[in-house]
């Protein structure tokens, strides 16, 4: 093809694939209020559960032991994000679509000093009993390919309205501050994606061993605390 053609191709499909997402965002604009009241629900979930985990927070420290926390970072997903998700799983792009097929429009993160809290933390939170689960993933009993680390928990929380109570879905992770300083900068890196593909290799090769090597420091801590605290 002559590579003018191409070029004009080429612009045409960015053209094109910016205009759907700008169609989108113009959607959006168009049907605000609902839009807006349909995230005031996840951001009701997250005030929900960011309370939970504060709460238990607190209560462990009651008991003479360290706060279990060490911060929390909440997020309700970008309209550019959820686009993106909805065109790459071929899901309808309509309010009910979206309520129905993407569970992490509300994100809570919750970051602990040790491996031990995460679970311990999960436990409580899951046994309350306005709080169902959906699903669960244990990336640090089976962490993934990279070297990911997390434990990632999809659930449903009522939240009590003027004139009814509804069901929202939330992603919950926690993780501890080593798993998140590995995620955070492992993030940075996937959107680097003009680097050559030996570099990508060995760049991917590194931070595998970085986070397994933060895996065995987790260990050693816990270890510590267990031996502090079992004097
Ligand atoms: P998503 O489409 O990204 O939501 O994936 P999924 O539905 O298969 O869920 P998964 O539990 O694998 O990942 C959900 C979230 O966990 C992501 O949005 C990230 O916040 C985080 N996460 C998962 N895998 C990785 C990873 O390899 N690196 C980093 N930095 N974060 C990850
Ligand atoms: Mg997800």
């Amino acid at each position: 093809m002559d590579p003018k053609n191409e070029i004009i191709r080429d612009l045409r499909e960015l053209t094109e694939a910016e205009m759907s997402e700008a169609e989108f965002l113009r959607s959006v604009e168009n049907n605000m209020i609902p839009m807006q009241q349909f995230f005031t629900y996840y951001k009701c979930a997250i005030m929900e559960i960011e309370t939970k985990f504060r709460v238990l927070n607190e209560q462990f420290s009651l008991n003479g032991e360290s706060n279990p926390i060490e911060f929390i970072q909440s997020r309700i997903k970008s309209y550019g994000s959820i686009y993106r998700k909805l065109l790459s799983r071929h899901i309808p792009r309509n309010i009910e679509a979206i309520e129905n097929n993407i569970s992490d429009i509300a994100g809570i993160r919750v970051v602990c000093s040790f491996v031990q809290d995460i679970y311990r933390l999960a436990d409580c939170f899951l046994q309350q009993d306005d709080i169902t689960l959906i699903e669960k993933k244990d990336y640090i009993e089976k962490p993934k390919a990279n070297g990911y680390r997390s434990l990632h928990l999809i659930v449903a929380v009522p939240i009590f309205l003027e004139n009814e109570k509804r069901l929202v879905r939330a992603e919950v992770q926690l993780r501890t501050i080593a798993m998140d300083f590995w995620a955070s900068l492992e993030h940075k890196l996937r959107y680097k994606k003009n680097l050559p593909p030996f570099k990508l290799n060995l760049l991917a090769d590194e931070l595998k061993k970085c986070a397994d090597q933060s895996a065995e420091w987790d260990g050693r801590m816990q270890d510590i605390k267990n031996i502090i605290e079992n004097d």
